[in-house]
């Protein structure tokens, strides 16, 4: 750069000059720093991030509007840099007052910049496009990471499907996932809004599970290839509603699903859960075409944990000590076996002969009567049940898929049992493995416990007989 100073005198007239001497001076010196910081402009533009102390910004504009930089790659490259100087002030140590030097340093330092996978992204996403075709090219981070030795077969072996999302649907899905129970974990339900949420929600918690995969959609082909599906779908009672009376409205939603569950999983077994529980597991087991050993209802699996929840608090012993079952309908019909009632093989009712009956003093009946109402209790406290559901559900299906053979009192079909001529299923204590119900356990009923069981068969039978489907 080269300068040209007119001044209003001769430099030999060194009398007329003197006086103005100094002023030259520095006219000298401004246009020496001028000149510096030119080159130090240009130096910049060459070598990247700016070395002087002006704002990164402030220079970067600068040079934006100089000739030479508005080539169309020159402004590319500078305004990366000005993109990476902007992306560094807002997340590095130095901020606008930051000596340039430290700027252009912390850049390097910073591991984004080192990467060169990173630096491609940067590039493409700034639209350079000559850097975006070489890119795609280049082999993926997965590619550069991973070598693959085989072609995996990608079926699941663990697979469950819960149909339905609402509130059992999703407490049997957690209880599912908490217990490592399946492989891959199918979630089915109409509401699409819903069923999304609820599937990314659990998926963002895979780090603290071992299901490898979660899936969900409308389609039952979501469903594909399940060892068992659960069926929660439907509606629930409402405050003081029976789950009788839910039965039409939830053999229509079977209609729409189950012919195509089984379509898409034709070896597996199915669990209903949805109320009423007995009645629709018999639905099911005609819509299906399946086994009735494949076919199997939640029943009193849960009231007989109330049960027992109960006789516990009132000996101060854990429930899993306090052995006794609930069988007939899950619901308001169904049956205490008070014969059987023990604790450490002593039958209560060797201890006190009234037990469960009007006559008993400590009134050990009410237990039962708490079981049977304690739903509508917590409906009417909560709107749903859904956690013990969701608990007792998983017990069911962990004797299931890992073929414990434990004794649950669950749904199945009771026909020539205790006398019972219809195709009804009511609970029955059954040994649950991987094929299902394989047996059932013939328990001595006493005459009035058979009377009872039989009430409730009839009562069942009432409802079924006149459905369509
Ligand atoms: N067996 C038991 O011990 C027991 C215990 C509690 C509740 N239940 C029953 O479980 C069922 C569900 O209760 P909830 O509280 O989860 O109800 P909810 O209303 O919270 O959820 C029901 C879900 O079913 C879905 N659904 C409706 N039609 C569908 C279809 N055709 N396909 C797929 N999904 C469909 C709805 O979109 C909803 O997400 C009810 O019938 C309830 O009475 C049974």
């Amino acid at each position: 750069m080269f300068l040209t100073l007119q001044l209003p005198f001769r430099l030999d007239d060194a009398e007329l000059a003197a006086p103005l001497a100094p002023r030259a001076q520095r006219l000298y010196h401004g246009c020496r720093r001028l000149s510096e910081g030119l080159g130090r402009l240009r130096t910049a533009s060459r070598t990247g991030p700016p070395r002087s102390k002006a704002k990164a910004g402030d220079l970067a504009a600068c040079l934006l509007r100089r000739k030479a930089f508005r080539k169309p790659p020159q402004r590319r490259r500078l305004s990366e840099g000005l993109g990476r100087l902007r992306t560094a002030s807002r997340t590095g140590p130095p901020r606008s007052k930051a000596k340039a030097g430290d700027l252009a340093a912390c850049l390097l330092r910073r591991k984004a910049f080192r990467k060169p996978p990173q630096r491609r992204r940067l590039s493409e996403g700034l639209g350079h496009r000559r850097t975006a075709r070489r890119c795609t090219r280049m082999s993926t981070v997965k590619e550069q990471l991973i070598k693959n030795l085989i072609v995996e077969d990608k079926t699941s072996n663990q697979k469950i499907t819960v149909v339905g999302v609402g509130a059992v649907g999703m407490a049997c899905a957690i209880c599912i996932l908490l217990k490592d129970m399946a492989d891959e974990l199918a979630l089915v339900d109409v509401a699409e809004d819903k069923l999304k949420g609820e599937m990314m929600d659990l998926q963002h918690g895979s780090l603290f599970f071992a299901t490898s995969k979660i899936v969900g959609g409308k389609d039952c082909r979501v469903s594909a290839n399940s060892k068992l599906i659960i069926v929660t779908a439907g509606v629930r009672q409402q405050e003081g509603e029976s789950r009788l009376s839910l039965v039409q409205r939830n053999v229509d939603i079977m209609k729409s699903v189950i012919p195509l569950l089984v379509k898409y999983s034709p070896d597996c077994k199915i669990l209903i859960v949805s109320n009423p529980v007995d009645i629709l597991t018999y639905v099911v087991w005609k819509l299906s075409g399946l086994p009735a050993t494949r076919i199997i209802g939640s029943g009193c699996n849960l009231d007989s944990a109330r049960f027992r929840y109960l006789i516990g608090d009132k000996l101060g012993v854990h429930s899993t000590s306090c052995h006794g079952w609930i069988i007939g309908e899950h619901g308001d019909s169904s049956v205490p076996l008070w014969s059987g009632v023990n604790v450490a093989g002593v039958a209560l009712k060797t201890l006190n002969p009234n037990l469960g009956t009007d006559s008993d003093k400590d009134q050990w009946k009410n237990i039962h009567r708490q079981v049977v109402e304690s739903a509508y209790e917590i409906i009417k406290l909560k709107g749903y049940t859904s956690w013990a559901i969701g608990l007792s559900v998983t017990n069911l299906v962990e004797s299931i898929l890992k073929n414990l053979r434990r004794v649950h009192p669950v749904s199945t079909m009771v026909k020539g049992l205790y006398g019972i001529k219809e195709e009804i299923f009511l609970s029955v204590p059954c040994i649950l493995g991987q094929s299902g119900i394989s047996d059932i356990v013939k328990i001595n009923l006493t005459s009035e416990e058979e009377a009872l069981f039989k009430k409730s068969a009839n009562t069942l039978w009432n409802v079924q007989k006149d459905l369509v489907f």
